[in-house]
C-alpha cells in the first residue's frame, strides 16, 4: 500500500493542478490522495476520480486534526489571507502544529524564494512558517515559488491597450516560471516518496528585467508596450486609482522594490532536478495565451 498524500487548499488553482499532475504526471493511485478544502463541495470532479474528500480550514484547528488524520505526508498550500495582518502566518502555523498532532510523516509547504532576504510585505508569514516546520522536527520539503508568470494575465491585456506598463522594478530580473510548472513540480516532491528535508526554489530558466519582459509580450500580441518606470510612490498611487485595495497595492510595490533590488534575481534548476523537464519561458507562456492577452 503506498503512502497517504492529502493535499490542502484542494480547491484552488494551484491544488488543483498539483492533484492533476500527481495522478496524470506521476501515476500516483487516485486511492492514496486525498484533496482537503474549506468548501469540499468543490471537489466534487475530483471524488468522481476515485479521489477521497475532507474538509480542512486553517482558520479552525479541529477540522485540520481530524483532516489530517491517518495521512502520511501532507501539502501544505499557503492562504490568501493578506488583507488581515498576521492572520496567514497564524493559519499556517495553526496547520503544522495539526498536522504534529496527528502525526503527519512529511510536511511540504508552498513558500516563495528567499523569504530572509526579501522586501516583499508577506515574506514574513513564509519565513514565519518555513521555521514552524523546521523546529517540528519532522522531515520537509520547502517548495519556493517563483512568482508566478500567470501573475501577468491580471495587468497585461490591460497595459497592451495603452501600450505602457508602468513599473518600479527598475532594471531588476525575475525569473518568473507558471503556475502549472509550480504544480508539476510540487507533483513531483510528493510523489518522491522521499524521507529527506529539503528545500526547493522553483524558477523559470531566464532572469529577465521589465524592457525584455515588455518586448517578449509585444512580440508576441503584435501590439506596442513599452516598460514606463515610475517610483513606488507612482506605482501606489497608480494602482489606488485603479481600485485596487489599499493592502494590494502596498503588497505589489514591494514586489517591485524587491526586484529593482536584485532579490528575485535567481535562477535554480530545481524545477528540472524534480521533474525531468524544462520549465515553459515566458514566450511559450505568452504563446499559449494570446487569446486571454489580446481580448
Ligand atoms: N508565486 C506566486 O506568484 C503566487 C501568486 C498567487 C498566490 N500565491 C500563493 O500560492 C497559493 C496558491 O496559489 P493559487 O494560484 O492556487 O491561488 P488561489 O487559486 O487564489 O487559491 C487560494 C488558496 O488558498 C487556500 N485557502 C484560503 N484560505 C484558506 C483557509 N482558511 N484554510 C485553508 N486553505 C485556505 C484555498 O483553499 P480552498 O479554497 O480549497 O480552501 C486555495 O487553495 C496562494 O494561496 C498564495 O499563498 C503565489
Amino acid at each position: 500500500m503506498s503512502e497517504t498524500i492529502l493535499i490542502t487548499g484542494a480547491a484552488g488553482q494551484l491544488g488543483q493542478r498539483v492533484i492533476h499532475h500527481l495522478l496524470e504526471t506521476c501515476k500516483v493511485p487516485a486511492a492514496s490522495l486525498i484533496a482537503a478544502s474549506r468548501d469540499t463541495s468543490k471537489l466534487a470532479d475530483l471524488a468522481a476520480k476515485g479521489v477521497a474528500t475532507r474538509k480542512a480550514d486553517f482558520d479552525d484547528a479541529a477540522s485540520l486534526e481530524e483532516a489530517f488524520e491517518g495521512v502520511d505526508r501532507v501539502l501544505l498550500i499557503s492562504t490568501d489571507a493578506l488583507a488581515v495582518p498576521g492572520l496567514r502566518l497564524k493559519q499556517h502555523t495553526t496547520a503544522v502544529a495539526a498536522a504534529v498532532k496527528a502525526g503527519v510523516k512529511h510536511i511540504a509547504y508552498t513558500s516563495m524564494p528567499s523569504p530572509d532576504k526579501s522586501l516583499v510585505t508577506f515574506a514574513p508569514d513564509h519565513l514565519g512558517t518555513e521555521t514552524a516546520i523546521k523546529a517540528s522536527g519532522l522531515p520537509y520539503t520547502i517548495i519556493r515559488n517563483a512568482w508566478y508568470l500567470d501573475n501577468y494575465m491580471h495587468s497585461m491585456p490591460h497595459n497592451l491597450q495603452g501600450g505602457s506598463w508602468y513599473t518600479a522594478s527598475g532594471d531588476g530580473k525575475v525569473p518568473n516560471i507558471s503556475r502549472e510548472d509550480c504544480a508539476m513540480g510540487a507533483a513531483a516532491a510528493l510523489a518522491s516518496g522521499t524521507t529527506e528535508s529539503a528545500t526547493y526554489t522553483l524558477t523559470g530558466s531566464q532572469s529577465l528585467n521589465a524592457d525584455q519582459i515588455a518586448a517578449i509580450i509585444s512580440d508576441v500580441a503584435g501590439k506596442p508596450l513599452a516598460a514606463v518606470q515610475v517610483n513606488d510612490e507612482q506605482l501606489n498611487q497608480g494602482m489606488l486609482g485603479a481600485g485596487l485595495p489599499d493592502f494590494v497595492a502596498t503588497m505589489l510595490v514591494s514586489a517591485d522594490a524587491n526586484i529593482r533590488a536584485g532579490n528575485f534575481d535567481h535562477v535554480t534548476t530545481d524545477f528540472n532536478r524534480l521533474t525531468g523537464k524544462q520549465p515553459q519561458t515566458l514566450k511559450e507562456f505568452f504563446v499559449a495565451h494570446k487569446a486571454a492577452l489580446t481580448a
